[in-house]
């Protein structure tokens, strides 16, 4: 079958089942000079920030026609269905949202990406965007995408009413020990039965790959480079001791069930739930619903990872069939820019990846943020949010964890992730314990 009808297939079907979005800007415009934009931005406030990313781009070049595609799911799982039929039958867009790391490998493998080399030097990009974040957009030495963002995914984000009356001091959650006596608190004094949000598989995946980091970053670095990867000794033991932890912070929030992070979110906004681990993207949601840092709600790290960052990037690329590949390079100089990055971030919850950042733009949350990742000892890429392992790795791992949380067989969960270890692989060396 040719391949642009099976990609309309997948797509139709995709549309059909009622996930994709698409919305036109600057209808008038004649459709030629046009620029298409993949994406999974859907939440309130990941669509309020993709917005003002979109209106700066658009004020510098107001005759293109820009077309969104977006498809709902967290975390970009759908997304990657949808992106690969594409990518399958020739028909990438002009730009579509991708993790730093691992998660574009296969397209620059399949020599399906533009090199940026250039765009980075005109940009000037090298001496703004720290060498971390740098480094995780090349391949081989070259650069293939420019992030937007940096989010953090070590967090824990709590509601001050609930902690509050429920009579917990949060001074003492930096331990699991600590967390878990505060959540028995918000149960038994606070009333709430389900003290920790916990929504769809990848957010679980996400709460455990926290607690994964809270084992050590020699414990992290040896995860993210598949060398968890046997059924006994060390690190096999560690991987249980993990696994435990997380059969405990399972019990206190509702298990198995299909909720999107923001429906998790907003439980925190209603004050019907105490804790969730979620990367700050949460920031967008709480910012949307117009509560204010501090005052409803507040953060602290995960337990075990105070020194640590977590990161989480998102990029965009030329891929070389772009349609419209001088629209997708001035959208990538938007991206990149400062004025694109702090129209889009306040609003996301990320802090800029450049470091001339205005921070006046931003808020306190953001502020603090920034400030901890200049200081941070440790930064540690996700698997779940595809930067650090190859993209089998962290689709299956999001499988076994899923099993994990309805059977909390930790026996059955850390050999299936040991010996997922060992069917992919592992070509980007991490070295995160300098
Ligand atoms: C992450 C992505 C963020 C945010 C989040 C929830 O993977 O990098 O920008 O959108 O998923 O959808």
């Amino acid at each position: 079958m040719e391949k642009k009808i099976i990609y309309a297939i997948i797509l139709t079907a995709v549309i059909a089942g009622g996930g994709v979005g698409i919305t036109y800007w600057a209808l008038t415009q004649p459709s030629t000079d046009r620029l298409e934009i993949y994406h999974w931005w859907t939440s309130g406030g990941e669509a309020a920030a993709y917005d003002a990313l979109v209106k700066v781009y658009q004020s510098q070049y107001p005759a293109t026609y820009v077309k969104n595609v977006s498809v709902p799911g967290g975390a970009g799982y759908a997304f990657l269905t949808v992106i690969k039929a594409l990518a399958l039958a020739g028909a990438l867009p002009d730009a579509f949202q991708m993790h730093a790391g691992y998660e574009g490998h296969p397209y620059i493998e399949a020599d399906m990406l533009t090199q940026l080399d250039d765009l980075w030097t005109a940009q000037g990009l090298g001496a703004v965007i720290p060498a971390v974040v740098g480094d995780m957009c090349k391949y081989n030495g070259h650069y293939y995408s420019v992030p937007v963002n940096i989010h953090r995914t070590n967090v824990v984000w709590y509601s001050k009413k609930v902690i509050a009356d429920s009579g917990i001091d949060i001074n003492n959650v930096t331990t699991w020990d600590g967390f878990f006596d505060a959540c028995k608190k918000a149960k038994d004094i606070g009333g709430i039965t389900y003290p920790i949000g916990l929504g769809e598989s990848w957010t679980a995946a996400h709460a455990f790959e926290q607690i994964v980091a809270s084992e050590g970053i020699a414990f992290y670095e040896e995860w993210v480079n598949g060398h968890v990867n046997e059924t006994s000794g060390t690190n096999y033991n560690t991987l249980v001791a993990a696994l435990n932890t997380y059969a405990t912070y399972l019990s206190y929030t509702q298990g198995s069930n299909t909720n999107s992070w923001d429906t998790e979110t907003k439980k925190l906004i209603a004050n019907t739930s105490a804790f969730n681990i979620m990367g700050d993207w949460a920031n967008g949601e709480f910012l949307k619903a117009g509560q204010t840092f501090l005052v409803e709600y507040n953060v602290t790290q995960v337990p075990g990872t105070n020194n640590m960052y977590g990161l989480c990037i998102d990029t965009f690329q030329t891929p070389k069939e772009a349609p419209h590949s001088t629209n997708s390079r001035h959208w990538l100089e938007v991206v990149s820019s400062k004025a694109g990055q702090d129209a889009f971030n306040p609003l996301k919850g990320s802090i800029s990846a450049r470091t001339d950042a205005d921070l006046t733009k931003y808020g306190p949350y953001q502020q603090d943020a920034t400030s901890d990742f200049k200081t941070a000892t440790y930064m540690f890429p996700s698997v779940v949010h595809g930067s650090g392992a190859p993209e089998g790795f962290k689709v299956e791992l999001q499988n076994i964890i899923s099993q994990f949380v309805s059977d909390l067989n930790v026996g059955t969960a850390a050999t299936a992730i040991a010996n997922l270890a060992n069917t992919v692989t592992w070509t980007t060396v991490w070295d995160i314990t300098p």
